[in-house]
């Protein structure tokens, strides 16, 4: 894999769901940092599939995490989700939320998002029905159709359809939508819960030149009201969105800096070269 290309700067930060500052309710980040990885270590049968990982992100950052197949980067987002549970090390959400002690959903519920690379919308239901489904309603009932919404509730999923770029499908089935308006919708249901850190696995996997492109105006647009974790293989998508790049290898982080400066590292040339 080449990681070339390194041209990019770090882009316009204005727009998205706009809030001015970061979203941050119910997490403690008077230290800057909203999670907290330390020395988390994952086995499946013997084979370490994180090995002493320790990582920081900070509030309101886009941080890009990057890596060979294998590296850890899907399990990494499983431990933060909940999904795994690690054998060593911690994990903490703010300065005070232990996530190796919730469960998936109360992880959820704190305001951690997860993206998986395939895209989970109702085919049958418009986009905005599936904005509608995705709302953070009372827990005890599921959000149907029928219930009204509220102003706020409607005002919300306009302004997420406008940040998303899908206003003018609005009123389509989403199954209709081709292969990145179904992802950027998914983001948008995901938005609708109101989370604080969105984990996104591959996000721009499969889409083409041009959907890639708004993908990264979108992530650039979230970031700063949000907290973005981005695994990506397309590099020069990498270079184009990220802040700092973190590159994992055999289940530990190797390097982090600007891009320019991984890039640049011995060890990351090495991994990614085969040298
Ligand atoms: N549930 C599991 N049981 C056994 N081995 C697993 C399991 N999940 C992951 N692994 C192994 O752990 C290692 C790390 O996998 P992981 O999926 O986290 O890598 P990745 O960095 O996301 O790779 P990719 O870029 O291919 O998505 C791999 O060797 C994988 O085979
Ligand atoms: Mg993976």
């Amino acid at each position: 894999m080449s990681i070339g290309l390194l041209s990019s700067g770090a882009g316009d930060r204005s727009g998205g769901v706009g809030t001015g500052r970061v979203m941050t309710t119910g997490v403690d980040v008077s230290h800057r940092g909203i999670l907290y990885l330390e020395s988390i270590s994952v086995s499946f049968d013997g084979f370490k599939a994180l090995n002493d990982l320790s990582l920081t992100i900070d509030a309101g950052e886009l941080r890009c995490v990057i890596g060979p197949n294998g590296a850890g980067k899907t399990t990494m987002m499983d431990v933060i989700t909940g999904k795994t549970r690690p054998d060593a090390g911690t994990a903490f959400f703010g300065q005070t939320i232990d996530l190796t002690r919730l469960s998936e959903p109360e992880i959820a519920d704190r305001g951690i998002g997860r993206k998986f690379q395939k895209p989970t919308v109702f085919g049958q239901h418009t986009v905005f029905e599936n904005l509608e489904l995705a709302r953070k309603a009372d827990k005890r009932v599921w959000p149907t159709l029928t219930a009204k919404l509220d102003s706020a509730a409607h005002r919300r999923i306009l302004t997420i359809l406008d940040t998303i770029k899908l206003t003018g499908e609005a009123k389509r089935p989403a199954g209709l939508l081709s292969h990145g308006q179904k992802q950027w919708l998914e983001i948008g249901m995901l938005l609708m819960q109101e989370p604080q850190l969105l984990l996104l696995d591959e996000p721009v996997a499969g889409m083409t030149d041009d959907e890639t492109l708004r993908s990264a105006e979108l992530f650039q647009s979230l970031a700063g009201d949000y907290t973005l974790v981005v695994v990506e293989h397309d590099m020069d998508f990498v270079a184009r969105i990220a802040d700092r790049v973190t590159v994992l290898h055999e289940g530990r982080v190797i390097a982090e800096g600007s891009m320019q400066q991984v890039q640049q590292d011995e060890q990351v040339i090495e991994v990614f070269l085969g040298r």
